[in-house]
């Protein structure tokens, strides 16, 4: 495991310099120091330790994505001339209607202001006057757990998304469930927020909830989760994406993708669909951090503290999310069929060739692409619904070919027989 391999490295090098005594023990820069709290502190203070980790989580794939990060993250945090800044393309690609244009980014987005913004609920049914405030607060001296707390509230309050198309959601209850949004108890509506824009308007905008969160069926709110039902598509006129995917890149080139399930987010072997870049709890923050000044055009940025606690609270879920322990007779299925690529405990791989992997291969194109797929972790894949980067395959027993199913590829455990193949949809599906 890649793990493995990274701690064992620099124990080597220790051991024969001999001076392990007088030295710190190496930091790898995409996990900065172990301790979480440390490491959100060096990540809010320091741009040599963002640099550091987005120079190494990029490094696995040279993408256009990549690119435009190296070009713009951290500057001042470079030790190297390589970074100095490059024209680069308008991030518009008048399709791609998630990502807002900016005609003049700013050379290094550590000097854009930091946006604060401002958010009240959204309400279906508008009775009350409602509390305007800031997304969270976190005091300076914020332990592990006032960081996961904040880093929640963001998760459900931060305005990611602000689009004036959203206005819709303020119809009522029924339009809010027909989008795939759901209505709490008390009569505010999960995934979305008002937010204060500065010509005094306030606008509906989503959050990271309304694609990363979603309602089981019997009633449960499980963080983290994609939300298989959000109609993106329809919510924003445009019918041209899948029920449960969308197009978050802005490079011109129609490959909507589906939210991946977040639980299991530090058990990946690599992010995002294409696996274009390395993981660890540094460049998860930077991931967050440029995910969220995109959303703002490059013309600001978000509270890094903000960034930093939304991302150990994403860290947090994968203590909810269901440790499946296979019986002996699935682990020895599982182990020839599945492990070469779904590895360890936890269950996620490396990039594989999508000749190999044989899905469709639209999001081989554009500016996340690696020509493939990486394996996405299987720790609580029991809860999923559609599954694989384009939500095609419809749960466990689709994709290995026990029920009808639409989707093309992955063809790993199918050529099982019935018995072994059901073997393993029990052990890893729904109890
Ligand atoms: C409009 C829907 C939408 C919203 C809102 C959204 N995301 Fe995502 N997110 C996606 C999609 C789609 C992907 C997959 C992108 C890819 O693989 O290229 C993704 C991927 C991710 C990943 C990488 C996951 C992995 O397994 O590699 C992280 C982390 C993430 N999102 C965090 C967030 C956070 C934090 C927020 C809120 C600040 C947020 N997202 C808001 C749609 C959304
Ligand atoms: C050769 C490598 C490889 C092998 C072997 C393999 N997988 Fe996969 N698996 C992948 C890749 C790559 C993806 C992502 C493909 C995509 O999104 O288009 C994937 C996706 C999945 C998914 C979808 C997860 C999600 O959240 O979308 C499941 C479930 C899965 N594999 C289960 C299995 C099982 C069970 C086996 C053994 C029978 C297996 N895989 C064998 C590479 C592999």
């Amino acid at each position: 495991m890649r793990g493995r391999d990274r701690t064992i490295a620099p124990c080597l090098a220790l051991f024969v310099c001999g001076c392990a005594a007088e030295r710190a023990e190496p930091v790898d820069p995409l996990e900065g120091p172990s301790d979480p709290v440390e490491a959100a502190r060096a990540f809010v203070a320091d741009a040599r330790v963002r640099r550091a980790a987005l120079e190494a989580s990029v490094a696995v794939a040279d993408t256009p994505y990549a690119r435009a990060r190296l070009d713009h993250y951290s500057l001042s945090g470079t030790s190297s001339a390589s970074a100095r800044p490059s024209p680069r393309p308008s991030p518009d690609s008048g399709r791609g209607s998630l990502v807002p244009s900016s005609s003049d980014p700013i050379a290094d987005w550590d000097l854009a202001p930091v946006l604060e913004p401002t958010v009240r609920p959204l309400r279906v049914s508008r009775h009350e006057v409602e509390e305007a405030g800031p997304v969270a607060t976190l005091a300076p001296d914020a332990d592990l757990a006032a960081f996961v707390a904040a880093g929640r509230d963001a998760f459900e309050r931060y305005p990611v998304h602000i689009d004036p198309r959203f206005a819709v959601l303020r119809e009522g209850r029924e339009v809010v469930d027909r989008h795939g949004l759901d209505v709490r108890e008390d009569g505010t509506v999960r995934g979305a927020v008002e937010v204060l824009v500065p010509d005094g308007r306030w606008l509906v905008a989503l959050t990271c909830a309304a694609c990363h969160g979603a309602t089981t069926a019997n009633g449960d709110y499980v963080p983290g989760l994609t939300n298989d039902r959000l109609a993106l598509s329809e919510l924003l006129g445009d019918p041209r994406w899948a029920p449960g995917t969308m197009d978050v890149t802005g490079d011109a080139i129609e490959n909507p993708v589906r939210p991946p399930d977040l639980r299991p987010i530090r058990f990946q072997e690599r992010l995002h669909h294409s696996g274009n870049l390395a993981n660890g709890r540094i460049a998860r923050m930077v991931r967050i951090d440029t995910l969220l000044a995109e959303r703002l055009a490059f013309e600001a940025r978000p509270d890094r503290s903000i960034v930093a606690a939304i991302s150990l609270y994403l860290d947090s879920l994968a203590d909810t999310s269901p440790a499946s322990p296979l019986s002996s007779d699935a682990e020895a299925v599982f182990a020839r069929s599945c492990a070469s690529c779904h590895r360890g405990d936890s269950r996620s791989g490396p990039v594989v060739d999508v000749a190999r992997v044989g899905t469709d291969p639209l999001a081989t194109s554009g500016a996340r692409a690696t020509g493939g797929y990486r394996a996405p972790s299987l720790v609580g894949v029991a809860d999923r619904g559609a599954l694989l980067h384009d939500g095609s395959a419809r749960g466990l027993r689709g994709l290995l070919g026990l029920e009808p199913s639409e989707h093309r590829g992955h063809p790993f455990g199918t050529e099982l027989d019935v018995a072994d193949r059901e073997l393993l949809a029990r052990a890893l599906g729904p109890r």
